[in-house]
């Protein structure tokens, strides 16, 4: 699923910027090459924090027939490396460097029946999906699972639109989502689209692959932040290159690697591609693997990480059970192509 696209560069307008949720803004932005974006279309946007330029990617949420509008939102993530920080400082008036709208999370339209779902901020990528279903009048259910109602932007915009085809599922009021519940309802010609933390998208494609169901008719869309363990700093060496770098707490192994004057190869920098891949010859840690690239076998073994995205934690926190080995941050030992 990595992104095909040009990438064309232009300036867009902060026209609107308002909270709508705990840590969630939305922001109205007028692009001076205005293109239609498509139903899980997403925009790049070029951010300077601290003297770095960060690339970051926001679905676009809602658009106008020429494209002349395009919303985003923005949650700001606690371990921000300054980019959704920044991204909650915009005002009406201010100007960012974005790309057109760019598609790697197409809806195919046609199938007998749909099933979206989305975990937090991945509203931001099903939202329009279920708009084109709707005026299509097509047989779909929209999951929106959120851990409370706070933090669940645009929940009574959707209800209003999608009635009972809209499954609002609030964690502290009702528990822990019925994940293989919502596959085991899904029959063979249905096609499933998320976009949510990776524990949440994790489950649907176990239960999918237990059910047997048609690989190709999941469809996803992944954020590189969303792990399962908090992001902590960690340390990466190369001893064939006589590397050895820091990877703090906001920034990936990737960018480290870089900044470290390594020449990395990637493409997607969100776990979808591999393009990053790097190989595993040490660990004192564990590592958190945030791709959807590698099977769970793959995972598991430990071998290779995709390392714009998956970090490593060290034993004895983060949940992980300490076996003695240290109290200091985790330790990957790797080589690259
Ligand atoms: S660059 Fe695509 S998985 Fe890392």
């Amino acid at each position: 699923m990595a992104a095909t696209n040009t990438e064309v560069w232009q300036l867009g307008t902060v026209v609107q910027a308002a909270e709508v949720a705990t840590d969630i803004r939305r922001i109205v932005l007028e692009p001076s090459l205005p293109k239609k974006a498509e139903p899980g279309s997403h925009i790049d946007v070029k951010i300077t924090v601290g003297g770095e330029t960060q690339k970051r990617s926001y679905s676009v949420l809602e658009t106008n027939e020429d494209g002349s509008r395009l919303v985003i939102s923005v949650f700001k993530v606690p371990a921000s490396r300054g980019g959704s920080i920044f991204m909650h400082t915009l005002q009406p008036g201010d100007m960012l460097e974005i790309t057109q709208p760019l598609q790697n999370f197409p809806l195919r339209v046609g199938a007998s029946r749909y099933v979206l779902l989305a975990g937090g901020i991945g509203v931001t990528a099903i939202t329009d999906m279920a708009r084109v279903l709707r005026n299509l009048k097509a047989n779909y259910t929209f999951v929106y699972v959120a851990r409370n109602r706070a933090a669940m932007a645009y929940w009574s915009e959707l209800q209003e639109l999608h009635g009972e085809n809209l499954v609002l599922h609030v964690d502290e009021e009702s528990g822990i989502l019925d994940v293989p519940g919502i596959v085991a309802g899904v029959d063979s010609d249905t096609e499933l689209y998320m976009c949510g933390p990776i524990r949440l998208m994790d489950a649907v494609r176990r239960a999918w692959l237990e059910r047997e169901l048609s690989v190709p008719n999941l469809r996803y869309e992944t954020f590189g932040n969303s792990g399962w363990y908090n992001p902590e700093d960690f340390l990466v060496r190369i001893p064939r290159l006589g590397i050895e770098a820091n990877v703090p707490q906001g920034r990936s192994m990737l960018e480290a690697l870089e900044d470290a004057g390594v020449d990395m190869m990637s493409d997607c920098r969100k776990g979808e591609c591999g393009l990053c891949e790097v190989r595993v010859l040490q660990l004192d840690g564990a590592l958190d693997h945030r791709d959807v690239f590698y099977s769970p076998r793959q995972q598991k073994a430990a071998e290779k990480m995709c390392c714009c995205v998956s970090r490593a934690v060290a034993p004895g926190t983060s949940s992980l059970p300490d076996n003695g080995h240290t109290r200091g941050p985790a330790v990957v030992t790797i080589d690259v192509a």
